[in-house]
């Protein structure tokens, strides 16, 4: 059976230098994972679960055979944490931001997205029947500007902690201007949760803004170290979702072995203030060196070109440090870096390293 129609956009692919590849994760210092608080690496889920035994399979939809009592307490439980009236749990942070965007925005409503949302962000947009128009990144103006094109419902999404820069959305002033257009606020907040406020609520928390959403997403498979998303929302918009979403619909539940994860990183993460201020004196240790480019645990070292960036992971990796290349079209071209991930187990010593490393690769690029 030929595969040629394959092969040659492959080829496309490499010849632009942007080919993925899996690798393992050797013993490098890593600065790859999204694990920021150390809860996968330090066992910390296993130890609390270890006498513990929960079934791995749901056998179902939540809808048929896949509903049980632990998912449904452990919702309770999150939506309390999150200062909720309900919570709904996904599979990953994909399915619920697809599945929310797709669901409740419909034939003549209108979301307005910040240009460097997620893929399941745009994927979910993509599969609504409702029109999209982007703003700039952070762009309040140009938001504003979007928002009075408003129809009948009007939508914005934004991530509160932005995956490849770090860097954090105005939530306040965009609170501000969905209430004054009648918009519906969604935030995703992926890579603040377990990082951002005093006990790792996120960014919306922190700010005292969850009566201003009327939709939040938490994934557990960063922070958390575990896997799946929880939308927070009212009631109503729990029933919809169970009602018309389809990767909740027609998707086997997540399993009672993944939701005790769940439950006990819940337990573990908002006492982690130790291992936050550890991420803050690295985030700190980075301002000193120039090289900060946000107050979160996600930094960025930019450099133009897939070739170029993919030279400067390679100089890391020869110094025994991890931190991975984003090429475009994942980022826009000339933007492409190496994202940076801060971890509370990162010592010092290797940050140190790893900021010689990238500052030494910086000057032999510039003779
Ligand atoms: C901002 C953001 N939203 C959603 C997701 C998807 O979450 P998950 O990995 O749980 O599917 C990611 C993961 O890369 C993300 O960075």
């Amino acid at each position: 059976m030929s595969e040629d129609f394959l092969s040659r956009i492959l080829e496309e692919k490499s010849s632009a230098n942007a080919f993925r590849s899996l690798r393992l994760s050797g013993s490098q210092a890593d600065y790859v994972s999204n694990d920021y608080l150390g809860i996968v690496k330090n066992g910390l889920i296993e130890d609390l679960l270890r006498d513990s035994h929960f079934n791995h399979g749901s056998t179902g939809s939540r809808l048929l055979a896949g509903n049980y009592p632990l998912i449904e307490e452990t919702e309770k439980e999150i939506a309390r944490f999150h200062n909720s009236p309900a919570a709904l749990i996904f599979n990953s942070g994909y399915d619920a931001n697809f599945g929310l965007l797709a669901s409740v925005a419909r034939k003549g409503d209108l979301i307005i997205y910040d240009k460097l949302s997620h893929a399941s962000i745009r994927d979910g947009i993509r599969q609504s029947f409702a029109e999209s128009l982007s703003f700039a990144h952070n762009d309040l103006g140009e938001l504003e500007r979007k928002l009075k094109k408003g129809k009948s419902n009007s939508f914005v999404i934004t991530e509160s902690v932005f995956s490849m820069d770090g860097d954090m959305a105005p939530l306040a002033e965009m609170a501000v201007l969905c209430e004054k257009y009648k918009a519906h606020l969604i935030v995703d907040e992926a890579h603040a949760t377990g990082v951002i406020g005093k006990r790792g609520e996120g960014l919306v928390q922190h700010l005292k803004l969850q009566d201003k959403c009327f939709a939040r997403i938490h994934t557990f498979g960063k922070a958390l170290g575990c896997h799946g998303a929880v939308i927070l929302g009212s009631q109503t918009l729990r029933n919809f979702l169970i009602n018309f979403c389809r990767p909740f619909i027609y998707s086997t539940a997540i399993p009672p072995a993944s939701v005790a994860a769940i439950q006990a990183s819940y337990k573990i993460f908002p006492g982690m203030d130790k291992e936050r201020q550890t991420i803050s004196n690295l985030i700190t240790l980075f301002d000193q060196n120039g090289f900060k480019k946000s107050a979160t645990p996600i930094q960025c070292f930019i450099m133009p070109g897939n070739e170029k960036i993919k030279q400067a992971a390679q100089h890391l990796l020869d110094n025994n440090l991890d931190a991975r290349p984003i090429l475009y079209p994942t980022v826009p071209k000339g933007e492409e870096r190496l994202r940076i991930a801060l971890h509370s187990f990162n010592t010092v010593e290797e940050t140190i390293r790893l900021i010689s490393a990238l500052k030494s690769f910086s000057m032999n690029d510039d003779r």
